[in-house]
């Protein structure tokens, strides 16, 4: 099946690497998001695509979906995309918790990654936080059995934050997570910032199941084992 948008409903023409969902008042399709059931990987705020572009180059057999909302960058990643022949990874123009709470469907995601986010340091932006019960539950629906949220960030107190909701909510188990466990390309950020000396912190949350494929947690996969690495 092929992941070529038929046609295009944005007011302006979708540009190379973009993905365009039919209707963005509706959930899409695993179909369209995913081909013969490939694992799926989201990563949000994907901002200039480096980790996105690494993951989709080191795991062609995975589908990769970028998730940003600044043209800018949509556009500087669907490029580099297409220019190094990464047709598994997209890039949608759109905002983080609309994508998780409204647009993906149930259990589609394999992991979702949300990399140095924005920490709204002042108490007052906390409600902005992408981290909140409403979103931890929208991703628990959206993962697969087995599927995993990664969380990644320089700001001490916003850890806290996430391990502190991540425990409210109660239907995520904690897994390791030092950054040697499996490859992890390093995201521009994360580039930047440890070149500043500041250090990252690290929360994988794994959504309980064997019922999906968790290659890097050595379970038995759902599907065609010779396509994914075990
Ligand atoms: C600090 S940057 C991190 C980018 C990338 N994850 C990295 O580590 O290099 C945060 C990115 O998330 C995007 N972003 C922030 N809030 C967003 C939201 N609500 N929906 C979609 N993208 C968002 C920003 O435009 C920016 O590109």
């Amino acid at each position: 099946m092929s992941l070529v948008q038929p046609f295009n409903i944005l007011p302006r023409p979708a540009l190379p690497g973009e993905f365009v969902p039919v209707d963005y008042f509706r959930r899409v399709e695993h179909g369209e998001l995913s081909r013969d059931g490939r694992l799926l990987e989201v990563d949000l705020g994907c901002g200039d695509g480096l980790f996105l572009r690494e993951m989709a180059a080191h795991y062609p057999d995975r589908e990769f979906l970028g998730v940003e909302r600044l043209l800018g960058r949509v556009r500087k990643v669907g490029r580099k995309l297409v220019r190094q022949g990464l047709g598994n990874g997209r890039v949608l123009r759109l905002e983080s918790r609309y994508t998780v709470e409204w647009l993906l469907p149930e259990a589609a995601v394999w992991r979702l990654h949300v990399l140095c986010p924005d920490p709204w340091p002042k108490a007052r932006h906390h409600r902005r936080r992408l981290i909140q019960p409403g979103f931890l539950a929208a991703v628990h629906r959206v993962l697969q059995p087995g599927g995993e949220l990664l969380f990644m960030t320089d700001h001490p107190e916003y850890f806290e934050w996430a391990v502190a909701r991540a425990g409210d909510y109660g239907r995520f188990e904690r897994l390791p997570w030092s950054g040697d466990e499996f490859f992890y390309p390093k995201t521009d950020f994360q580039e930047l910032w440890e070149s500043e000396g500041r250090s990252m912190f690290r929360l994988r949350l794994g959504k309980p199941g064997t019922a999906g494929i968790a290659p890097d947690r050595q379970i038995e996969p759902r599907i065609d084992t010779n396509r994914h690495e075990l």
